[in-house]
């Protein structure tokens, strides 16, 4: 008899205890982030754990691929010169989770994220051949990443290769249009030179790893300490853009009546052709020389890609170049450690003293609607008392 109660009691507090573990369990995980099933999650549920990565994230230029103004203000004016004929080549690319929900009017809040870290995370593949839809997408409940083998609360991990590899970025960072001229080719430059040979792939140069905590503390205490910069800097970064080019004055030589100055460019530190990007963007070599009579002469060197219309006029405009049928008509910018020599003249006789000036500085001019300032005086009041 004794025992018997002993047991029932034991069974009850055994259930009691069960009860408190799930319904404790249940309220934990009401508190988490929720993860979508077979759809892309926004950025800022990720960003929720993730907080260093989406702060750098968030500033990038990838975050802002469809607010950025100088895309605005192209798109607009493609969309208006073909009649809207632009609008699923331009959106693909800079609101790539249309592949997916195909919202090119961008009505949906995630669409409007640009390319947002679950547009990147669900990538599985990428097919270069097929050019409408190259990307091989998963979304869901599996982030893929480089690491592999991580456990966290809300969702899979897996580790895929192709995270590390410029393929990744390659099918967004080069296009060629439908008559065969490549506009942005920054991918392919890349593959045709010696960092791709060398096996330096984008990321070792625009998402560099440095110290940083992968998840907040207080979701997990992670061993990885190492996070890839998803600030991603490119053309718009001072730092960047300076440590591209390298100029050197090789030589002064002095003549009777002329000097000769000769100058080394080189792509010291670009992984690809500079400029590369869209193709309003350009590289001038300025070589200025001063004399101590107060004589200021200037000569100037000009590296582009240039694209010319049907008319023979040349495309200045990212706008213009980007939707209308073209032709590269030259192509002289500086390939990946390339160094190149040019010359200059200068009319000064020998016994003028002289300071010699070469630098090379990186222009670009993009389109942008003007911001108007609107200021109003409203209700105004005033009163003088003495
Ligand atoms: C343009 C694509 C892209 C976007 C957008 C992007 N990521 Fe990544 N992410 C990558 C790549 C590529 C790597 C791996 C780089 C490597 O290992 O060389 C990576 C790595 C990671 C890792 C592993 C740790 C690390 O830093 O190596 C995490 C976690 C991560 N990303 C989360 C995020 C989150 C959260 C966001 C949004 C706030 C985001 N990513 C946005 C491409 C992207
Ligand atoms: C509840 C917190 C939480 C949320 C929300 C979250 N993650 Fe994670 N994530 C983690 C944890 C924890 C890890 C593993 C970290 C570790 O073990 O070092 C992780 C790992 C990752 C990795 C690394 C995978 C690898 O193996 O390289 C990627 C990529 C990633 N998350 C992407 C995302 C994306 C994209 C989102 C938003 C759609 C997201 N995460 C939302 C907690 C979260
Ligand atoms: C889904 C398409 C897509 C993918 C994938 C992608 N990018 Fe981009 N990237 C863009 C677009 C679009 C812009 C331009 C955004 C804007 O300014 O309007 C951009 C901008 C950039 C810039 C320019 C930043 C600046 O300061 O000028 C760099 C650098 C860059 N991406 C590197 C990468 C690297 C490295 C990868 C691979 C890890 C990658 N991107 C993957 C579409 C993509
Ligand atoms: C060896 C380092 C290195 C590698 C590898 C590299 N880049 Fe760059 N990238 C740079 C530097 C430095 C700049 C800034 C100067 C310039 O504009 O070329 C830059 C600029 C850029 C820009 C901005 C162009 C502009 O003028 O706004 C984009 C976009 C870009 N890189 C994408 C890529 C992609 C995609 C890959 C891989 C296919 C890649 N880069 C490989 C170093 C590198
Ligand atoms: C194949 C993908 C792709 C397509 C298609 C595409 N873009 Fe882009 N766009 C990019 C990438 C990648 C960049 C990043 C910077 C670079 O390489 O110059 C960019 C940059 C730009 C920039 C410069 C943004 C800045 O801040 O400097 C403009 C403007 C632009 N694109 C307009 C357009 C327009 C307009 C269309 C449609 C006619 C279009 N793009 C179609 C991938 C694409």
């Amino acid at each position: 008899m004794e025992v018997k109660i002993k047991m029932k009691r034991w069974y009850i507090s055994l259930f009691i205890i069960g009860i408190l573990i799930f319904s404790a369990s249940a309220s934990f995980q009401k508190e988490l982030p929720k993860i979508e099933k077979n759809t892309f999650t926004s950025a800022k549920v990720c960003g929720e754990c993730h907080v260093e990565i989406y702060k750098l994230w968030k500033n990038s230029l990838h975050a802002m691929s469809i607010e950025d103004p100088i895309f605005q203000t192209a798109y607009i004016i493609a969309f208006k010169n073909t009649n809207g004929e632009t609008k699923i080549l331009c959106i693909r690319c800079h609101a790539p989770i249309t592949y997916f929900n195909k919202d090119y009017d961008l009505k949906q809040e995630i669409t409007k994220e640009g390319i947002t870290c679950d547009f990147c995370h669900s990538v599985t593949g990428v097919d270069f051949k097929n050019k409408d839809n190259p990307f091989k997408l998963e979304p869901g409940l599996t982030k893929n990443g480089p690491l592999g083998g991580l456990l966290s609360p809300v969702h899979k991990t897996r580790r895929l290769k192709l995270f590390e590899t410029s393929e990744f970025c390659g099918a967004c960072h080069d296009y060629t249009d439908p008559n065969g001229v490549t506009l942005l080719g920054t991918y392919s430059e890349w593959k045709a030179g010696p960092y791709a040979k060398d096996g330096i792939q984008c990321q070792d140069c625009h998402m560099p790893r440095k110290e940083g905590a992968i998840v907040s503390a207080d979701v997990k205490k992670s061993k990885v300490k190492l996070i890839n910069d998803h600030n991603i800097q490119g053309g718009h970064s001072i730092d960047q853009v300076k440590k591209a080019i390298r100029v050197e004055i090789k030589d002064v030589k002095r003549y009777p009546d002329k000097l000769r100055v000769s100058v080394d460019v080189t792509n010291a530190g670009s992984g690809h052709m500079v400029p590369t990007g869209t193709p309003s963007r350009k590289i001038v070599l300025d070589v200025t020389v001063k004399t101590t009579t107060g004589q200021l002469l200037k000569e100037q060197r000009v590296y582009k890609k240039t694209l010319v219309g049907a008319g023979g006029m040349e495309f200045t405009k990212d706008s213009d170049a980007m939707c209308n049928k073209s032709v590269i008509t030259s192509d002289n910018r500086i390939k990946p450690k390339e160094t190149r020599r040019e010359g200059f003249i200068f009319y000064i006789p020998q016994d003028v003293a002289v300071t010699v000036t070469a630098q090379a500085i990186y222009q670009y001019n993009p389109e942008i609607i003007q911001q108007t300032d609107i200021s109003i005086e409203m209700g105004k009041d005033e009163k003088v008392s003495r």
